[in-house]
C-alpha cells in the first residue's frame, strides 16, 4: 500500500436504523498511524458510525475503503480480521472467566499470519497486570476499560476504535487510560479512531478532530482550527 493512501476512508455514508436515518452523507479519512477524536453530543451518532464502520447494528449504505479493500459485501468478523477493531461502549467483559482469559478471547479476531504477543500487551496496561488472574465480575469500571482495550489488542488492529473509553471514569483513571493509549501509539502503525465527549482526554490522545451533530459531520480539522472556532464548542458540545 502506498504510505498517500489513506487507512480508512469513508465516502457518502449512510445509516438507518429501522425508518430512522440516522448517519447522514458522512465522509471521514484516517491516515496510517494517525490517532482521530470523534465528538460530538449525547445521541450525535457516534457509536452509529462506528458500528456502520462494522457493519455491526445499523442498515448501512455507502462507501467504506479499508486498506485498499471495499468493505461493501464483507461481514462483520472479516472486517475486524482485515484489522478493524471496535471497542463498544459496553465493554463486554465476560464476568465468570479470568482478566486473562478475556483478553485473550480478542486472539480470535487477529488477521491470519498477524503477530499479538500478549505479555507485550500486558506491558502497556501495569495496572492490568496484578489482576490476570481476577473474574471479570471483579473489575471496577475503570479497570474493565483496560481489559476491553487490551482485548482489541489482542486482535492485531490496524485501527482501533474505542467507543467512549473514559466515560464514566475517576479523574486519576482517565490520566491512566490516557498514559496507557500514549505507549499504545508508541508501539507503530496502529491508527486510533476515539469517540467522546471529555475534551481533556480526547486533546491528550489524538491528533486531529471530526465533530458530528445529527448524524452530520460538522467539523474536521486541527486541534488549532477547533480551538480557534469556539462556537465550535459551544454549538455542538455540552460543555
Ligand atoms: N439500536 C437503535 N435503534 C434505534 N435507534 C437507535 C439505536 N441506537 C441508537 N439509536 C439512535 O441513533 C441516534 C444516534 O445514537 P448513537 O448511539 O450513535 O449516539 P452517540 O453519539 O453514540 O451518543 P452517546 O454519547 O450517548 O453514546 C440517536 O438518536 C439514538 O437514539
Ligand atoms: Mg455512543
Amino acid at each position: 500500500m502506498a504510505s498517500t493512501e489513506p487507512l480508512l476512508k469513508v465516502r457518502g455514508l449512510n445509516a438507518y436504523y429501522g425508518g430512522s436515518h440516522i448517519i447522514q452523507d458522512a465522509a471521514l479519512r484516517v491516515e496510517p498511524g494517525e490517532s482521530v477524536a470523534l465528538l460530538g453530543r449525547n445521541g450525535a451518532g457516534k457509536s452509529t458510525l462506528m458500528k456502520s464502520l462494522l457493519d455491526a447494528g445499523p442498515r448501512v449504505t455507502g462507501e467504506i475503503m479499508f486498506d485498499g479493500v471495499a468493505l461493501a459485501g464483507v461481514a462483520t468478523d472479516a472486517r475486524t480480521r482485515h484489522g478493524l477493531v471496535l471497542v463498544p461502549e459496553d465493554r463486554r467483559i465476560y464476568p465468570n472467566i479470568t482478566v486473562a482469559e478475556n483478553i485473550a478471547l480478542g486472539r480470535h479476531a487477529a488477521r491470519p499470519g498477524a503477530k499479538v504477543n500478549s505479555d507485550e500487551i500486558y506491558d502497556l496496561f501495569p495496572l492490568l497486570k496484578p489482576l490476570l488472574q481476577r473474574a471479570g465480575y471483579q473489575l471496577s469500571g475503570g479497570q474493565q476499560q483496560l481489559v476491553a482495550v487490551a482485548r482489541g489488542l489482542m486482535g492485531a488492529p490496524r485501527l482501533l476504535l474505542l467507543d467512549e473509553p473514559v466515560e464514566g471514569l475517576a479523574p486519576v483513571v482517565v490520566d491512566e487510560i490516557a498514559h496507557d493509549i500514549g505507549r499504545i501509539r508508541q508501539t507503530g502503525e496502529l491508527a486510533l479512531l476515539i469517540a467522546e465527549q471529555n475534551l481533556g482526554f480526547a486533546r491528550r490522545v489524538t491528533d486531529r478532530v471530526v465533530l458530528i451533530d445529527s448524524g452530520r459531520i460538522v467539523f474536521d480539522g486541527g486541534w488549532d482550527a477547533f480551538d480557534a472556532d469556539p462556537q465550535l464548542k459551544e454549538r455542538y458540545l455540552a460543555v
